[in-house]
């Protein structure tokens, strides 16, 4: 399982330091959280920070783009040195086009669901997805519950994607006591802000999401 770590949660006064952390106990990713204040209530980084992070990192830069018209954007991401680009469904009127532009630059392209969004908006766009993204939270801020109710939705994501090279990655209120299951139902990347960042020790917590992750696969 990879785990990708969200820096949404990490101390932006230190924040080279804080992904060496992650990346030093194994961390395959770094997960980039870009809020426009409109698609979500909460505005936060964009590639100027993408292009400072890649300069202290070789790790996977994963830039989940929570913005509205997400095409608009995608070309700034691509010369940050973003390795991994996912849009939201909800929020691009040609899913199909995002997904392929993202492609065609050599990016790893990811499409992202909010919890209510039927996985059926994603059904004809198999061959373009690289990533599938299943948001357990209302996307916004860092630190809310996981919501149960989207277990179900991974089981059939799961079913959806058989066949395809589709990664399915899961955001929103990963920890400790659920990374386990996650691992279990066949989830191929986690992306865990709060629980790694807002802990004392964040490459501990890190190592010790790999063990659970590891003895649950046994
Ligand atoms: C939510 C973001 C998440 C968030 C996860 O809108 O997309 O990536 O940072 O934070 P935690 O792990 O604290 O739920
Ligand atoms: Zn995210």
């Amino acid at each position: 399982m990879i785990i990708a770590p969200s820096i949404l949660s990490a101390d932006f006064a230190n924040l080279g330091r804080d992904i060496q952390t992650v990346v030093h106990a194994g961390a395959q990713w770094i997960h980039v959280d870009v809020m426009d204040g409109v698609f979500v209530p909460n505005i936060t980084i964009g590639p100027l920070v993408v292009k400072a992070v890649r300069k202290v990192t070789t790790a996977f830069l994963d830039c989940h783009l929570m913005v509205v018209d997400p095409e608009r954007y995608l070309d700034d991401f691509i010369r940050s040195g973003a390795d991994g680009i996912t849009v939201h469904v909800e929020a691009t009127r040609h899913l199909q086009r995002a997904l392929a532009s993202i492609r065609e630059k050599g990016l790893k392209s990811g499409v992202s669901l909010n919890p209510s969004t039927p996985l059926e908006t994603i059904k004809y766009c198999l061959a373009d997805i690289d990533l599938l993204l299943i948001m357990s939270v209302n996307p916004g801020f860092g630190g809310q519950a996981f919501i149960k109710a989207v277990f179900p939705k991974i089981q059939e994501a799961k079913t959806m994607i058989e066949g395809y090279p589709i990664q399915l990655q899961v955001d929103g209120g990963v920890s400790k006591d659920n990374i386990a299951k996650l691992a279990q139902m066949g989830v191929d990347n986690v992306v865990a802000g709060s629980s790694v960042f807002m802990t004392a020790d964040p490459g501990k917590t890190i190592k010790e999401m790999f063990d659970l992750v590891s003895s649950s696969l046994r």
